[in-house]
């Protein structure tokens, strides 16, 4: 199959990221069916996309008889058979539990037609493991888009063990047909690029918190006042507590213990308070985004802590084969994140040196091995 073959792409789940993906797909003139498994996340998916696309035709990006024509492009159902019967690319976006996963792509396997290619959005999860649910796993990949889909650039394409080079290929162009800014991450590994380079940050921001180094609203105004579109708390509660907590214990299984959830973001889980999504988190959004007071920003709050701790991650994806080129990861973490320059160019500017002392500085400081600076890192000579 060619990428000029995909007509209709099918969407499991129509939630924070279901939804925006099937829009996606609908502003990239596909027809659409989305899927979830009751008519009220159905219902508030489909709200979600018409205000999006009415969002669009007021900024004179579409006009309205485009939007009118990408809604009669987009179908809706409860039924995951039917949802893909004459698919040719399904896109997989349901909570984030490997057992669930694993039950979707057997399903999907068993109804979608011979052809149709199996990706899954999931953040941070093995695609190797999720393919072993199905007899096709050279058909199953990795297809994950960044919150809010519709404006966030980059998708990650990711290779399973079994992931046959077609299908990378076919799932790359796909990602451009979208309008997107595809990269690609070879080898299957937790968090892929994005998730994995901020991962060391999230610690940190958990740790800060827990020792009462800093407020939400010192660090958020901080970083913002230094560029950043989101401070990173907030951005926390704009994915969802319970996404960040998910992505976390992965970590923690996968990778290190260092990884493992802050007792107060557990806390917020537990209590239902997970972010926009339910009004209340780390700030209150019931009355939409928060207004982040710029004056209290910790001005004796560095933001080359969250730089160091990102080269170094990134430099252990190279030293991984994870991805083929520092270049790579900076176009990854500009167009996944919204900000102006990748980790290897800021490091550029900074020095591998200073960076690799702060690292140090942090290992010791707080007791995290993940922070202790790699090896590339202390020789300064990137590949
Ligand atoms: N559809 C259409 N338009 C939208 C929209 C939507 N869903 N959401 C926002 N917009 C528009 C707004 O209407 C606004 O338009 P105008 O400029 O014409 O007024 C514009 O986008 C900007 O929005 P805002 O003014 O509300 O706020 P902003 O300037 O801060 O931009 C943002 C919003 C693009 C989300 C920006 O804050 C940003 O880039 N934040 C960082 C997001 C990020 O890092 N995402 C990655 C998270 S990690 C992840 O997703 C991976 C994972 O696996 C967990």
């Amino acid at each position: 199959m060619k990428v000029a073959d995909i007509k209709k792409i099918a969407v499991m789940g129509a939630g924070d990221m279901g939804h925006g993906i099937a829009e996606v797909a609908l502003l990239a003139g596909y027809k659409v069916a989305m899927r979830d498994i009751e008519q009220r996340f159905i219902d508030k998916g489909l709200s979600r996309i018409k205000e999006s696309l009415d969002k669009l035709v007021e900024k004179q990006k579409i006009t309205e008889e485009n939007k009118k024509a990408m809604l009669a492009n987009l179908q809706t159902f409860i039924d995951i058979g039917e949802s893909v019967k004459d698919a040719d690319f399904v896109i997989e976006a349901v909570p984030e539990i490997m057992d669930l996963k694993k039950q979707v792509f057997q399903a999907l396997d068993a109804a979608a037609p011979k052809h149709a290619i199996l990706a899954s959005n999931t953040s941070t999860m093995s695609i190797t493991e999720i393919a072993s649910a199905t007899k096709k796993p050279k058909q199953v990949v990795g297809m994950h888009f960044f919150n809010p889909p519709v404006l966030m650039k980059l998708v990650e394409v990711i290779k399973g063990k079994k992931t046959s080079e077609a299908t990378m290929q076919l799932t790359y162009d796909l990602a451009l047909r979208m309008n997107k800014v595809p990269v690609r991450i070879e080898k299957d590994s937790p968090g892929f690029i994005y998730n994995r380079i901020t991962a060391p940050t999230n610690i940190l921001l958990g740790l800060m918190l827990e020792r009462g180094v800093a407020t939400p609203v010192e660090i958020d105004a901080r970083m913002k006042r230094a560029g950043a579109p989101m401070g990173p708390y907030e951005l926390m509660d704009y994915i969802g507590l319970d996404v960040s907590y998910h992505i976390a214990r992965n970590f923690s299984e996968r990778l290190s213990r260092d990884h493992e959830p802050a007792s107060w973001l557990k806390a917020k889980v537990d209590a239902g308070e997970l972010g926009k999504k339910t009004g209340r988190g780390i700030y209150d959004w019931s009355k939409g985004r928060p207004e982040i007071d710029l004056s209290k920003a910790k001005e004796d709050f560095d933001p080359t802590v969250f730089t160091a701790l990102q080269v170094n991650e990134a430099t252990k994806l190279l030293e991984e084969g994870v991805v083929k080129s520092a270049n790579d990861i900076d176009k990854a973490m500009i167009n996944g994140g919204g900000v102006a320059a990748g980790p290897f160019q800021l490091a550029k500017e900074i020095g591998y040196d200073k960076l690799a002392k702060i690292c140090d500085d942090l290992a010791q400081k707080f007791g995290i091995k993940t922070f202790e600076p790699t090896r590339t890192l202390k020789r300064g000579r990137v590949p």
